[in-house]
């Protein structure tokens, strides 16, 4: 029986340096074609796994991997919630991190970090299943649309909830959360909008599918706090601290949905997202139904470091080269 693919399942992404792409698996390099798994793994009947997804940007000083260290450390953060046993050490992660980067061209891109549980009996009770670990390089474009960053999206709450307190822990970046997530998605594209707003068990806003959210009122930005169900997004910190450094009041707490419809600005934030402004949400017009001033002066500010035209002040750019690292902060120091 032949299997059937819907015309509309485009590939979307496809392999940083295509044709030869390298993976890297359980600490060695091989070829895309070649990095499979077998279909009684644990991770795939039970959602095993925890994940990254991290950005390389081109920078005039060359290809640099935005706020590494804060990536790897989630990595390391889910597995322990997740009581994945990950077999290799943070600096060893760091490492193949940036040489699967560079084994597959050393340009910009999306990098894929991910530990599951493997093949070795099928019952749930993991005890004795390997944990593998692989790194995958893609190239990635605009996450929600070609134009999303320039001209906003529309968006809606979700009927789907995040998931209550101590059920599925939120604060780990684990493949079983993201059923979740693809409910969310799954909803909000079959009715027309580009994306979701999910609640919180009691109500209050917790995110988006795939990532966090900012809201703008009186020019002061509230944000979810982390008890809201929320993914701890790498994005979100770095927003916070750039608009704490612009002057701007940022508030991390509960918000109430309606909060959303009387906002002046509303934003999503994400490795893939970026900056994403929301200029609807449920067919509401969010402010003026534009992209807002905050959001776009925020949107400026990040690009202006990830992409290196502004000083990197909170050293969140690290160079795929980690001798250039070695370099820039030797002559920091001098
Ligand atoms: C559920 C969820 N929330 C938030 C985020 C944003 O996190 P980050 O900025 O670290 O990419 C992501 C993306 O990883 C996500 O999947």
């Amino acid at each position: 029986m032949k299997k059937r693919v819907a015309p509309e399942q485009r590939k979307e992404t496809s392999m940083a340096g295509e044709g030869k792409a390298i993976i890297w698996m359980n600490g060695k390099f091989v070829p895309f074609e070649d990095a499979t798994i077998h279909v009684l793994s644990h991770v795939v009947h039970y959602g095993s796994s925890a994940f990254e997804g991290i950005r390389a940007y081109d920078t005039p000083h060359g290809t640099a991997v935005f706020r590494l260290d804060r990536h790897v450390q989630r990595l390391l953060d889910s597995c322990k919630i997740a009581r994945l046993d990950l077999p290799y050490l943070y600096d060893e992660l760091m490492d193949a991190i940036r040489e699967t980067v560079k084994q597959n061209g050393g340009k910009a891109c999306y990098i894929r970090p991910v530990v599951y549980r493997g093949y070795k009996t099928l019952g749930v009770n993991p005890t004795g299943v390997p944990v593998d670990v692989a790194i995958a390089t893609l190239n990635w474009g605009k996450y929600l649309g070609k134009d999303a960053l320039e001209r906003g999206i529309a968006v809606k709450v979700s009927s789907w909830r995040r998931a209550a307190p101590n059920t599925f822990p939120a604060l780990a970046k684990t493949g079983a959360n993201y059923m979740n997530s693809q409910l969310i998605k799954l909803e909000a594209i079959t009715d027309g909008y580009e994306e979701g707003i999910a609640l919180d068990a009691f109500g209050y806003v917790a995110e988006g599918s795939g990532e966090n959210i900012f809201l703008v009122r009186n020019g002061v930005l509230q944000t979810p706090t982390i008890a809201n169900a929320i993914l701890p997004g790498i994005t979100r910190d770095s927003i916070i601290q750039i608009a704490r450094d612009l002057g701007i009041e940022v508030r991390e707490e509960q918000i109430p949905r309606e909060a959303l419809y009387i906002a002046d600005e509303v934003f999503f934030t994400g490795t893939a997202a970026e900056i994403t402004p929301i200029t609807s949400i449920d067919r509401m017009p969010v402010g003026s139904g534009t992209v807002g001033t905050l959001t776009r002066r925020l949107q400026e500010a990040f690009f202006d470091i990830i992409e290196g035209r502004a000083r990197d002040r909170h050293g969140w750019l690290f160079p795929i080269d980690a001798k250039a690292k070695v370099q820039r902060a030797a002559k920091k120091a001098r």
